[in-house]
């Protein structure tokens, strides 16, 4: 029988998979990180060895899928893809590890997100590769020791402060993803650029790097709206302006905050005359939890200097309070 296949307009997670990278030679950025990830993977392979159990943090849009992906690619393995709160019962991650074969990548996203019970059959299963079920109940309930395939456990989570120190302590390698800075973010928007085959001049690129919040999976995003901006506007071709005026029309702004960026400074500014103020109080006064504002936020406002953290609390710098028009004195007076 014939198909026809219509291909219609692809939604964002084709475009998502189209520009995720799969092998370490197109992950741009990250070095010490990609560096220390393919010596393990050689290592591993020239002992045709299973790798060992790694976890992956850090803000959202950062390469932590992509890097699982690209791990398990370069092992030559199998990658199974499940994320912590779906598996809700220890049944259901007795299913999934059974079911894996030798040097097969199991991948947790939000692996802070697991059950408690479902959390500690995972540890005898990351060490010893054994899990030990209960089958049965009452005066019949017997444990049973199921043997599994060595594997690679890789978790990924954005709230590494939520994680257990037991589950911590079982993974072998630790990576933290740091914000990219505009010159890598440049590259990457470059790349995109090729594989969407969409024109854009390195000035065009580098404004669109400079709005992206140190982060690729925006930088994506807003190539592909000066992608269609240029081609309604401006003879398809991204420049330095074309790039301007696409994200001002979105209302993208200049330093590539977003909302909740936004909300926390000016909350620091107005309420608490730009600090010192206790993480509990600004979690409070900008209704988001304590961690989030920690693990999500905070890295990138103070990587970025518009606010540091001090033993008394946060402090908004001068160049938190320039996003306002103001300097520090003025929220002072404002007090008084
Ligand atoms: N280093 C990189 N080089 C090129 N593209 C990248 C890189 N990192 C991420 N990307 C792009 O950004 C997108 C988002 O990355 P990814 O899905 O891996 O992020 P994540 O850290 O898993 O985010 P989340 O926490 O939301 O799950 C990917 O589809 C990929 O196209
Ligand atoms: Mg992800």
């Amino acid at each position: 029988m014939e198909h026809t296949v219509t291909t219609l307009n692809r939604p964002d997670q084709d475009f998502d998979i189209k520009l995720r990278p799969s092998r370490f030679a197109d992950f741009t950025g990250q070095e010490k990180i990609k560096e220390r990830l393919e010596l393990f993977v050689q290592a591993a392979k020239a002992r045709s060895d299973v790798l060992d159990h790694a976890l992956l943090s850090g803000p959202p849009g950062l390469g932590k899928t992509t890097l699982a992906y690209i791990i398990a690619e370069s092992m030559g393995a199998n990658i199974k893809c499940t994320s912590g709160p779906v598996i809700d019962k220890p049944g259901d991650l007795a299913g999934l590890l059974t079911g894996l074969e030798r040097g097969d990548v199991l991948f947790i996203d939000e692996i802070h997100r697991m059950q408690k019970s479902v959390e500690e059959y995972l540890y005898s299963a990351m060490e010893d590769f054994v899990i030990d079920i209960v089958i049965d109940q009452g005066p019949n309930a017997r444990s049973v020791r199921l043997n599994i395939q060595p594997f690679t456990l890789i978790g990924a989570t954005t709230r590494s402060g939520l994680l257990s120190a037991p589950m911590r302590s079982r993974f072998g390698l630790v990576n933290r993803l740091d914000y990219y800075d505009a010159a890598t973010l440049k590259t990457i928007i470059e790349r995109s650029a090729r594989i969407l085959n969409v024109d854009i001049e390195p000035g065009g690129a580098l404004e669109i790097a400079r709005r992206s919040r140190g982060t690729p999976r925006i930088a994506n995003n807003l190539l592909r709206r000066a992608r269609d901006y240029a081609q309604i506007k401006a003879d398809n071709i991204i420049t330095a302006d074309v790039a301007a005026k696409a994200l001002a029309l979105l209302e993208i702004d200049e330093s590539g905050l977003d909302e909740m960026d936004k909300r926390i400074l000016q909350t620091m500014i107005e309420k608490f005359a730009g600090g010192p103020v206790g993480l509990s109080s600004l979690s409070v006064s900008v209704g988001e939890e304590a961690d989030t504002i920690e693990e999500v936020y905070e890295p990138y406002l103070i990587q970025e200097g518009f606010i540091k953290r001090t033993p008394q609390g946060r402090v908004v710098l001068p160049r938190g309070f320039d996003l306002f028009g103001l300097k520090p004195g003025d929220a002072q007076q404002n007090l008084l």
